[in-house]
């Protein structure tokens, strides 16, 4: 049997935005610093974009981007189409599958994952589409969490950012970018 293509399960964008939305805000800002600047006209795939959070920022920092947001799930796709706002052309979000990113290779000139790749069982294969998807030269970047055990372990080790996560229990997050 194949496996599933996620392990998320996706409630209705309100309540995601009520429990993670401060969170995936913040560390949309700490990821873009991370990914580093985005050039002219860029076109930025948000893999996995939820509720909007990272596809925002993008646009915000960047006047001429074009930006693409792509989840799994259509509830959650439908809240980032309406918190856009729907008039501005730099943005668009789909529905779709990160293990079968319908789009021809090389069509990004970055491709960016925030907090998605923990919840596919088949992780490489999305990993794999990034690369397909991202045009030679490319930066591919993903966070995903670490457990609080594990960044206690790796604090020694000088992670490349972290967030303090003040009295909650939000996991710290890991970093990864590479150049496809
Ligand atoms: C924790 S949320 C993060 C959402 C957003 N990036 C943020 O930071 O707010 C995980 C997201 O990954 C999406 N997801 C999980 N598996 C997926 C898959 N196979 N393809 C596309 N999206 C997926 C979920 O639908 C969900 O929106």
């Amino acid at each position: 049997m194949a496996a599933a293509a996620s392990t998320f399960t996706a409630t209705d964008g309100d309540a995601y935005e009520r429990q993670m939305g401060r969170w995936s805000r913040r560390l949309a800002e700490a990821f873009l610093d991370f990914a580093g600047p985005v050039a002219a006209e860029e076109r930025v795939l948000d893999l996995g974009c939820g509720t909007g959070s990272l596809s925002l920022a993008l646009a915000r920092r960047s006047a001429d981007a074009r930006i693409c947001g792509l989840d799994f799930s259509p509830a959650y796709v439908d809240y980032a189409q309406r918190r856009a706002g729907g008039g501005d052309p730099r943005l668009e979000f789909r529905v779709g599958d990160a293990c079968a990113i319908p789009f021809p290779e090389a069509s990004f000139d970055r491709v960016l994952s925030l907090l998605m790749l923990h919840f596919v069982p088949r992780a490489p294969a999305a990993v794999a589409e990034m690369r397909r998807v991202a045009r030679p030269g490319a930066v591919a970047a993903a966070i995903r969490p670490v457990t609080l055990a594990a960044a206690v372990r790796s604090r020694a080790r000088q992670p490349v950012a972290t967030i303090s996560p003040s009295r909650s229990p939000m996991p710290r997050p890991s970093f990864a970018r590479s150049r496809a």
